[in-house]
Protein backbone atom coordinates (compact mmCIF):
# COMPACT_ATOMS: atom_id res chain seq x y z
CA UNK A 1 0.00 0.00 0.00
CA UNK A 2 1.48 3.34 -1.05
CA UNK A 3 0.61 6.45 -0.43
CA UNK A 4 2.29 9.32 -2.69
CA UNK A 5 2.15 13.07 -1.77
CA UNK A 6 4.99 16.05 -3.16
CA UNK A 7 6.87 18.12 -0.57
CA UNK A 8 8.40 20.81 -2.18
CA UNK A 9 8.90 19.70 -5.92
CA UNK A 10 9.77 15.96 -5.17
CA UNK A 11 7.56 12.71 -4.53
CA UNK A 12 7.57 11.38 -1.58
CA UNK A 13 6.63 7.46 -0.86
CA UNK A 14 5.17 6.91 2.21
CA UNK A 15 5.05 2.63 2.01
CA UNK A 16 3.24 1.20 4.53
CA UNK A 17 3.01 -2.27 5.33
CA UNK A 18 -0.01 -4.75 5.05
CA UNK A 19 -1.79 -4.64 8.22
CA UNK A 20 -0.17 -7.82 9.46
CA UNK A 21 0.04 -9.27 12.87
CA UNK A 22 2.78 -11.14 14.78
CA UNK A 23 2.33 -14.41 14.09
CA UNK A 24 1.91 -16.63 16.82
CA UNK A 25 2.60 -20.59 16.31
CA UNK A 26 0.47 -22.83 18.06
CA UNK A 27 1.15 -26.45 18.41
CA UNK A 28 -1.92 -28.48 18.64
CA UNK A 29 -1.78 -31.75 20.19
CA UNK A 30 -4.61 -34.51 19.31
CA UNK A 31 -2.76 -37.08 21.86
CA UNK A 32 -4.15 -34.88 24.86
CA UNK A 33 -7.55 -33.04 25.64
CA UNK A 34 -7.43 -29.33 25.75
CA UNK A 35 -6.91 -27.67 29.26
CA UNK A 36 -8.78 -24.15 30.37
CA UNK A 37 -5.91 -22.02 31.96
CA UNK A 38 -7.30 -23.44 35.57
CA UNK A 39 -5.34 -26.31 34.43
CA UNK A 40 -8.66 -28.30 33.96
CA UNK A 41 -9.82 -31.09 30.93
CA UNK A 42 -11.79 -28.67 28.94
CA UNK A 43 -15.46 -29.82 29.47
CA UNK A 44 -16.83 -27.88 26.30
CA UNK A 45 -18.43 -30.23 23.41
CA UNK A 46 -20.56 -29.74 20.63
CA UNK A 47 -20.26 -25.64 20.08
CA UNK A 48 -18.82 -23.19 18.17
CA UNK A 49 -15.65 -21.49 18.28
CA UNK A 50 -15.25 -17.63 16.44
CA UNK A 51 -14.21 -14.12 16.64
CA UNK A 52 -16.65 -11.49 16.67
CA UNK A 53 -14.28 -8.43 16.29
CA UNK A 54 -10.49 -8.45 14.47
CA UNK A 55 -8.99 -7.77 17.07
CA UNK A 56 -11.11 -9.52 20.09
CA UNK A 57 -10.51 -12.97 21.15
CA UNK A 58 -12.03 -16.24 19.71
CA UNK A 59 -15.48 -17.20 22.04
CA UNK A 60 -16.22 -20.89 22.14
CA UNK A 61 -20.09 -21.37 23.11
CA UNK A 62 -20.13 -24.96 24.33
CA UNK A 63 -21.93 -27.90 26.32
CA UNK A 64 -20.72 -29.11 29.53
CA UNK A 65 -21.54 -32.41 29.80
CA UNK A 66 -20.45 -33.24 33.45
CA UNK A 67 -17.91 -35.61 35.05
CA UNK A 68 -20.48 -38.50 35.36
CA UNK A 69 -18.96 -41.65 34.17
CA UNK A 70 -19.64 -42.19 30.48
CA UNK A 71 -21.39 -45.50 29.95
CA UNK A 72 -19.47 -49.12 29.48
CA UNK A 73 -21.38 -49.91 26.74
CA UNK A 74 -22.17 -47.72 23.36
CA UNK A 75 -22.67 -44.03 23.88
CA UNK A 76 -26.18 -43.43 24.34
CA UNK A 77 -26.88 -46.46 26.49
CA UNK A 78 -26.44 -44.93 29.44
CA UNK A 79 -27.96 -46.50 32.59
CA UNK A 80 -27.57 -43.08 34.55
CA UNK A 81 -28.11 -41.18 31.35
CA UNK A 82 -24.75 -39.47 31.50
CA UNK A 83 -24.87 -37.40 28.46
CA UNK A 84 -28.35 -36.92 29.19
CA UNK A 85 -28.56 -35.11 31.97
CA UNK A 86 -30.76 -32.19 32.87
CA UNK A 87 -28.09 -29.60 34.38
CA UNK A 88 -26.08 -29.50 31.19
CA UNK A 89 -24.37 -26.02 31.26
CA UNK A 90 -23.55 -23.88 28.44
CA UNK A 91 -20.51 -22.66 28.83
CA UNK A 92 -18.47 -19.63 27.33
CA UNK A 93 -14.89 -19.57 27.26
CA UNK A 94 -12.72 -16.81 25.12
CA UNK A 95 -8.65 -17.91 24.02
CA UNK A 96 -6.33 -15.38 22.33
CA UNK A 97 -4.92 -18.00 19.85
CA UNK A 98 -7.04 -21.36 20.38
CA UNK A 99 -4.20 -22.79 22.74
CA UNK A 100 -4.32 -25.69 25.32
CA UNK A 101 -4.44 -24.36 28.56
CA UNK A 102 -5.51 -20.85 27.10
CA UNK A 103 -9.44 -21.14 26.99
CA UNK A 104 -10.43 -18.58 30.02
CA UNK A 105 -14.17 -19.58 31.42
CA UNK A 106 -16.26 -16.42 30.89
CA UNK A 107 -19.11 -18.08 33.02
CA UNK A 108 -22.66 -19.95 31.75
CA UNK A 109 -24.56 -18.04 29.17
CA UNK A 110 -27.39 -18.82 31.77
CA UNK A 111 -27.85 -21.23 34.96
CA UNK A 112 -28.86 -23.80 33.46
CA UNK A 113 -32.47 -23.52 36.24
CA UNK A 114 -33.21 -20.64 34.02
CA UNK A 115 -33.87 -22.62 30.59
CA UNK A 116 -36.68 -24.54 29.79
CA UNK A 117 -36.21 -27.90 31.76
CA UNK A 118 -34.49 -30.08 29.54
CA UNK A 119 -31.23 -31.78 28.07
CA UNK A 120 -29.74 -28.93 26.26
CA UNK A 121 -27.70 -30.02 23.09
CA UNK A 122 -25.25 -28.49 20.46
CA UNK A 123 -25.57 -24.58 21.10
CA UNK A 124 -25.09 -22.10 18.14
CA UNK A 125 -23.68 -18.61 18.52
CA UNK A 126 -23.59 -16.03 16.09
CA UNK A 127 -23.61 -11.93 16.01
CA UNK A 128 -26.64 -10.47 14.59
CA UNK A 129 -24.98 -7.40 12.46
CA UNK A 130 -28.66 -5.70 11.90
CA UNK A 131 -29.62 -6.05 15.79
CA UNK A 132 -26.08 -5.95 17.10
CA UNK A 133 -27.12 -8.45 19.61
CA UNK A 134 -25.56 -12.01 19.87
CA UNK A 135 -27.76 -14.85 19.33
CA UNK A 136 -27.84 -18.04 21.04
CA UNK A 137 -29.84 -20.93 19.62
CA UNK A 138 -29.98 -24.46 21.04
CA UNK A 139 -31.32 -27.69 21.02
CA UNK A 140 -33.18 -29.60 23.79
CA UNK A 141 -35.54 -32.38 24.95
CA UNK A 142 -38.17 -32.49 27.45
CA UNK A 143 -37.35 -34.53 30.49
CA UNK A 144 -39.91 -36.66 29.15
CA UNK A 145 -37.85 -37.66 26.22
CA UNK A 146 -40.38 -35.87 24.06
CA UNK A 147 -38.21 -33.40 21.56
CA UNK A 148 -39.15 -30.17 22.03
CA UNK A 149 -37.23 -27.90 19.78
CA UNK A 150 -34.90 -25.18 19.54
CA UNK A 151 -34.65 -22.01 21.84
CA UNK A 152 -33.14 -18.88 21.38
CA UNK A 153 -31.65 -15.90 23.62
CA UNK A 154 -29.86 -13.24 23.03
CA UNK A 155 -27.17 -10.56 24.54
CA UNK A 156 -25.49 -7.36 24.35
CA UNK A 157 -22.26 -9.33 24.91
CA UNK A 158 -20.84 -12.52 23.52
CA UNK A 159 -20.40 -13.67 27.05
CA UNK A 160 -23.48 -13.27 28.25
CA UNK A 161 -25.74 -13.17 30.30
CA UNK A 162 -28.22 -14.28 27.40
CA UNK A 163 -31.68 -13.68 27.79
CA UNK A 164 -34.55 -16.49 26.88
CA UNK A 165 -36.46 -14.65 23.78
CA UNK A 166 -38.18 -18.12 22.27
CA UNK A 167 -38.83 -21.41 23.72
CA UNK A 168 -39.34 -22.82 20.35
CA UNK A 169 -38.81 -21.58 16.83
CA UNK A 170 -41.18 -23.25 14.29
CA UNK A 171 -39.03 -24.50 11.73
CA UNK A 172 -40.24 -26.46 8.59
CA UNK A 173 -39.31 -29.82 10.16
CA UNK A 174 -40.10 -31.12 13.60
CA UNK A 175 -38.13 -33.02 15.34
CA UNK A 176 -34.83 -31.73 14.36
CA UNK A 177 -31.41 -32.84 15.35
CA UNK A 178 -28.54 -31.50 15.33
CA UNK A 179 -28.23 -27.47 13.90
CA UNK A 180 -25.92 -24.83 12.77
CA UNK A 181 -26.62 -21.08 12.57
CA UNK A 182 -24.60 -19.02 9.50
CA UNK A 183 -24.28 -15.68 8.81
CA UNK A 184 -23.53 -14.42 5.68
CA UNK A 185 -21.72 -11.22 4.55
CA UNK A 186 -24.59 -9.27 3.79
CA UNK A 187 -26.45 -9.95 7.11
CA UNK A 188 -28.45 -12.24 6.40
CA UNK A 189 -28.66 -15.47 9.09
CA UNK A 190 -29.46 -19.29 8.20
CA UNK A 191 -29.99 -22.53 10.16
CA UNK A 192 -29.03 -25.89 8.64
CA UNK A 193 -30.33 -28.86 10.64
CA UNK A 194 -30.78 -32.66 10.51
CA UNK A 195 -34.37 -33.58 11.10
CA UNK A 196 -36.47 -36.93 9.67
CA UNK A 197 -34.57 -37.82 7.52
CA UNK A 198 -33.44 -34.22 5.57
CA UNK A 199 -30.54 -31.80 5.86
CA UNK A 200 -32.81 -28.77 5.40
CA UNK A 201 -31.50 -24.87 5.84
CA UNK A 202 -34.11 -22.40 6.37
CA UNK A 203 -33.36 -18.39 6.11
CA UNK A 204 -34.01 -16.52 9.45
CA UNK A 205 -35.69 -13.42 10.13
CA UNK A 206 -34.09 -10.58 10.37
CA UNK A 207 -33.78 -10.33 14.31
CA UNK A 208 -32.50 -14.09 13.90
CA UNK A 209 -35.33 -15.26 16.68
CA UNK A 210 -37.15 -16.94 13.76
CA UNK A 211 -37.52 -18.51 10.30
CA UNK A 212 -38.78 -16.93 7.60
CA UNK A 213 -40.23 -19.34 5.26
CA UNK A 214 -37.57 -19.20 2.64
CA UNK A 215 -36.02 -22.70 2.93
CA UNK A 216 -33.77 -25.53 0.99
CA UNK A 217 -34.85 -28.59 1.57
CA UNK A 218 -31.67 -30.58 0.61
CA UNK A 219 -30.77 -34.16 1.20
CA UNK A 220 -33.26 -36.84 1.87
CA UNK A 221 -32.09 -40.27 3.25
CA UNK A 222 -34.43 -43.22 2.10
CA UNK A 223 -36.34 -44.92 4.90
CA UNK A 224 -34.01 -47.66 5.71
CA UNK A 225 -31.42 -44.69 5.86
CA UNK A 226 -29.80 -43.25 9.63
CA UNK A 227 -30.01 -39.88 9.56
CA UNK A 228 -27.75 -37.13 9.62
CA UNK A 229 -26.12 -35.26 12.12
CA UNK A 230 -23.64 -32.73 13.50
CA UNK A 231 -24.00 -30.15 10.00
CA UNK A 232 -22.16 -27.30 9.87
CA UNK A 233 -21.92 -24.39 7.24
CA UNK A 234 -19.27 -21.80 6.17
CA UNK A 235 -18.35 -19.58 3.54
CA UNK A 236 -14.86 -19.71 1.64
CA UNK A 237 -14.51 -17.38 -1.72
CA UNK A 238 -17.63 -17.68 -2.96
CA UNK A 239 -18.91 -21.00 -2.20
CA UNK A 240 -21.34 -22.42 0.55
CA UNK A 241 -19.92 -24.93 2.17
CA UNK A 242 -22.30 -28.07 4.16
CA UNK A 243 -20.43 -30.65 6.13
CA UNK A 244 -22.88 -33.36 7.84
CA UNK A 245 -21.91 -36.71 8.87
CA UNK A 246 -24.17 -40.51 9.49
CA UNK A 247 -25.71 -40.27 13.31
CA UNK A 248 -23.24 -40.99 15.62
CA UNK A 249 -24.95 -40.60 19.05
CA UNK A 250 -21.97 -40.41 21.41
CA UNK A 251 -20.73 -43.38 18.71
CA UNK A 252 -17.49 -44.61 19.64
CA UNK A 253 -16.19 -45.12 16.38
CA UNK A 254 -16.55 -41.91 15.07
CA UNK A 255 -18.32 -40.53 12.31
CA UNK A 256 -17.42 -38.82 8.71
CA UNK A 257 -17.78 -36.20 6.73
CA UNK A 258 -19.79 -35.40 3.35
CA UNK A 259 -19.37 -31.75 1.39
CA UNK A 260 -21.54 -30.04 -0.35
CA UNK A 261 -21.22 -26.97 -1.89
CA UNK A 262 -23.11 -24.09 -3.56
CA UNK A 263 -22.95 -20.48 -4.80
CA UNK A 264 -26.07 -18.95 -3.02
CA UNK A 265 -26.84 -20.18 0.43
CA UNK A 266 -30.34 -21.82 -0.26
CA UNK A 267 -28.57 -24.05 -2.66
CA UNK A 268 -28.45 -25.81 -4.58
CA UNK A 269 -26.14 -27.88 -3.62
CA UNK A 270 -23.78 -30.72 -5.01
CA UNK A 271 -22.06 -33.14 -3.43
CA UNK A 272 -18.37 -33.32 -3.50
CA UNK A 273 -18.51 -37.13 -3.67
CA UNK A 274 -17.25 -39.50 -1.02
CA UNK A 275 -16.94 -39.26 2.35
CA UNK A 276 -14.30 -37.23 3.64
CA UNK A 277 -13.36 -39.13 6.56
CA UNK A 278 -14.78 -42.82 6.33
CA UNK A 279 -12.80 -45.23 4.75
CA UNK A 280 -12.21 -48.73 3.97
CA UNK A 281 -9.77 -50.65 6.46
CA UNK A 282 -6.58 -51.56 4.97
CA UNK A 283 -6.68 -48.52 2.00
CA UNK A 284 -6.27 -45.32 2.67
CA UNK A 285 -7.21 -45.78 6.90
CA UNK A 286 -4.46 -48.27 7.87
CA UNK A 287 -2.22 -45.11 8.08
CA UNK A 288 -4.90 -43.53 10.50
CA UNK A 289 -4.66 -43.28 14.43
CA UNK A 290 -6.02 -46.78 16.25
CA UNK A 291 -6.58 -46.07 19.54
CA UNK A 292 -6.02 -48.88 21.59
CA UNK A 293 -9.22 -50.58 22.45
CA UNK A 294 -10.04 -51.06 26.28
CA UNK A 295 -12.34 -52.84 27.98
CA UNK A 296 -15.16 -50.31 28.13
CA UNK A 297 -17.04 -48.38 25.46
CA UNK A 298 -18.08 -50.69 22.32
CA UNK A 299 -19.02 -49.12 18.58
CA UNK A 300 -22.33 -48.23 18.11
CA UNK A 301 -23.64 -50.69 15.10
CA UNK A 302 -24.93 -48.64 12.01
CA UNK A 303 -23.60 -45.10 12.80
CA UNK A 304 -21.04 -43.64 12.25
CA UNK A 305 -18.73 -44.93 9.60
CA UNK A 306 -20.23 -48.10 10.44
CA UNK A 307 -23.54 -46.19 8.52
CA UNK A 308 -25.66 -48.54 6.48
CA UNK A 309 -24.18 -51.24 7.12
CA UNK A 310 -20.88 -50.29 6.33
CA UNK A 311 -17.23 -51.81 7.77
CA UNK A 312 -15.45 -48.15 7.59
CA UNK A 313 -13.00 -46.20 9.77
CA UNK A 314 -13.25 -42.85 10.89
CA UNK A 315 -9.99 -41.28 10.27
CA UNK A 316 -10.85 -39.02 12.16
CA UNK A 317 -12.26 -41.19 15.63
CA UNK A 318 -14.72 -38.29 15.78
CA UNK A 319 -18.29 -36.59 15.38
CA UNK A 320 -18.02 -33.24 13.69
CA UNK A 321 -18.22 -30.23 16.05
CA UNK A 322 -17.66 -27.18 14.30
CA UNK A 323 -14.73 -25.51 11.82
CA UNK A 324 -13.03 -22.93 12.98
CA UNK A 325 -11.88 -19.69 10.80
CA UNK A 326 -8.62 -18.95 12.22
CA UNK A 327 -6.62 -15.64 11.11
CA UNK A 328 -2.99 -15.72 10.32
CA UNK A 329 -0.50 -13.48 10.70
CA UNK A 330 -0.43 -12.71 7.19
CA UNK A 331 -4.45 -12.37 7.14
CA UNK A 332 -5.28 -15.51 5.44
CA UNK A 333 -8.48 -17.96 7.48
CA UNK A 334 -7.45 -21.14 7.70
CA UNK A 335 -10.29 -23.58 8.35
CA UNK A 336 -9.66 -25.88 11.06
CA UNK A 337 -11.84 -28.63 11.44
CA UNK A 338 -13.35 -29.82 14.66
CA UNK A 339 -14.98 -33.26 16.19
CA UNK A 340 -15.59 -34.53 19.62
CA UNK A 341 -14.27 -38.06 20.39
CA UNK A 342 -17.27 -39.62 22.26
CA UNK A 343 -16.48 -42.11 25.05
CA UNK A 344 -12.85 -41.90 24.58
CA UNK A 345 -11.79 -39.64 27.72
CA UNK A 346 -8.82 -40.70 29.83
CA UNK A 347 -10.22 -41.54 32.85
CA UNK A 348 -13.73 -42.09 31.89
CA UNK A 349 -15.65 -39.14 32.34
CA UNK A 350 -18.23 -37.82 29.63
CA UNK A 351 -16.47 -34.08 30.33
CA UNK A 352 -13.19 -35.07 29.63
CA UNK A 353 -13.98 -36.64 25.97
CA UNK A 354 -11.56 -34.97 23.83
CA UNK A 355 -12.01 -33.17 20.60
CA UNK A 356 -9.98 -34.52 17.52
CA UNK A 357 -8.73 -31.00 15.11
CA UNK A 358 -7.78 -30.65 11.98
CA UNK A 359 -6.52 -28.19 9.40
CA UNK A 360 -8.38 -28.73 6.18
CA UNK A 361 -7.02 -28.43 2.75
CA UNK A 362 -9.11 -26.88 -0.16
CA UNK A 363 -7.88 -27.69 -3.74
CA UNK A 364 -8.15 -25.19 -6.76
CA UNK A 365 -11.39 -26.09 -7.29
CA UNK A 366 -12.41 -25.17 -3.59
CA UNK A 367 -12.73 -29.14 -2.78
CA UNK A 368 -12.03 -30.44 0.77
CA UNK A 369 -9.23 -32.89 0.52
CA UNK A 370 -9.42 -36.14 3.05
CA UNK A 371 -9.07 -35.44 6.18
CA UNK A 372 -6.63 -37.90 8.09
CA UNK A 373 -5.10 -38.11 11.65
CA UNK A 374 -2.30 -36.41 12.59
CA UNK A 375 -0.93 -36.28 16.16
CA UNK A 376 0.68 -32.75 15.89
CA UNK A 377 0.55 -30.00 13.65
CA UNK A 378 1.26 -25.85 14.18
CA UNK A 379 -0.82 -22.82 12.81
CA UNK A 380 0.28 -19.80 12.36
CA UNK A 381 -2.32 -17.91 14.37
CA UNK A 382 -2.02 -13.80 14.44
CA UNK A 383 -1.38 -12.54 17.71
CA UNK A 384 -3.94 -9.88 18.38
CA UNK A 385 -2.86 -9.48 21.79
CA UNK A 386 -0.26 -7.27 21.27
CA UNK A 387 -0.60 -3.50 21.22
CA UNK A 388 -0.48 -2.08 17.52
CA UNK A 389 3.25 -0.67 17.12
CA UNK A 390 3.54 2.54 15.18
CA UNK A 391 3.66 1.57 11.51
CA UNK A 392 6.77 1.71 10.46
CA UNK A 393 7.26 4.13 7.35
CA UNK A 394 9.67 3.80 4.49
CA UNK A 395 10.50 7.06 2.76
CA UNK A 396 11.91 7.23 -0.87
CA UNK A 397 12.42 10.23 -2.90
CA UNK A 398 12.40 10.32 -6.35
C1 LIG B 1 -23.94 -26.89 35.82
O1 LIG B 1 -23.63 -25.87 36.75
C2 LIG B 1 -24.19 -26.09 38.03
C3 LIG B 1 -23.87 -24.85 38.86
O2 LIG B 1 -22.50 -24.64 38.91
C4 LIG B 1 -23.60 -27.36 38.63
O3 LIG B 1 -24.23 -27.62 39.88
C5 LIG B 1 -23.89 -28.52 37.69
O4 LIG B 1 -23.29 -29.70 38.17
C6 LIG B 1 -23.36 -28.22 36.31
N1 LIG B 1 -23.75 -29.28 35.37
C7 LIG B 1 -22.89 -30.12 34.83
C8 LIG B 1 -23.46 -31.10 33.88
O5 LIG B 1 -21.70 -30.10 35.04
C1 LIG C 1 -43.61 -34.26 27.65
O1 LIG C 1 -43.48 -32.99 28.29
C2 LIG C 1 -43.92 -31.91 27.52
C3 LIG C 1 -43.58 -30.62 28.28
O2 LIG C 1 -44.07 -30.64 29.57
C4 LIG C 1 -45.38 -32.04 27.19
O3 LIG C 1 -45.81 -30.95 26.39
C5 LIG C 1 -45.58 -33.34 26.43
O4 LIG C 1 -46.96 -33.54 26.17
C6 LIG C 1 -45.04 -34.51 27.22
N1 LIG C 1 -45.11 -35.70 26.39
C7 LIG C 1 -45.56 -36.88 26.84
C8 LIG C 1 -45.55 -37.99 25.86
O5 LIG C 1 -45.94 -37.02 27.98
C1 LIG D 1 -31.36 -46.47 0.47
O1 LIG D 1 -30.07 -45.86 0.51
C2 LIG D 1 -29.03 -46.80 0.49
C3 LIG D 1 -27.73 -46.04 0.67
O2 LIG D 1 -27.65 -44.94 -0.18
C4 LIG D 1 -29.09 -47.62 -0.81
O3 LIG D 1 -28.05 -48.56 -0.81
C5 LIG D 1 -30.42 -48.33 -0.86
O4 LIG D 1 -30.52 -49.01 -2.08
C6 LIG D 1 -31.53 -47.32 -0.76
N1 LIG D 1 -32.80 -48.00 -0.68
C7 LIG D 1 -33.86 -47.64 -1.39
C8 LIG D 1 -35.08 -48.43 -1.17
O5 LIG D 1 -33.84 -46.68 -2.14
C1 LIG E 1 -16.47 -52.45 31.52
O1 LIG E 1 -17.10 -53.70 31.61
C2 LIG E 1 -16.21 -54.80 31.44
C3 LIG E 1 -17.04 -56.07 31.36
O2 LIG E 1 -17.92 -56.14 32.44
C4 LIG E 1 -15.21 -54.80 32.56
O3 LIG E 1 -14.29 -55.86 32.39
C5 LIG E 1 -14.48 -53.47 32.57
O4 LIG E 1 -13.62 -53.39 33.67
C6 LIG E 1 -15.42 -52.29 32.62
N1 LIG E 1 -14.68 -51.07 32.38
C7 LIG E 1 -14.91 -49.97 33.06
C8 LIG E 1 -14.07 -48.80 32.69
O5 LIG E 1 -15.75 -49.90 33.95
Amino acid sequence: MGYFFSVGGCILSLLLPLPTATAKFVLFDNTKPAFDTEGRILDAHDGTIQRFHKDGPYYMHAVEYGLCQAPNITGCDSPDRCGFRLDHNLSVYTSWDLSSGSWAFQGYAFPWTERPAGTLFRPSAVFNPTTHEYILWWNYVYPNGTYAGFAVATSSKPQGPFEQRRAQVNIAHLPAGDFHLFVDDDGTGYVLYSADFWITIEELTPDFLGVSGRAFDGFRGNGSEWGFEAPVMFKRKGIYYILFGPMCCFCYQGSGIRVYTATSPLGPYTFQGDDIACASKGTFAATAHTRADNDGPIPTPEQGCLFYGTDQISTTRAQQNFVIEVQTSGGETEYVWTGDRWMQSPDGLKGHEPQYWFPLSFDEQGRIERVSWIDLFVLDVADMTEEDEALPLRVSQS
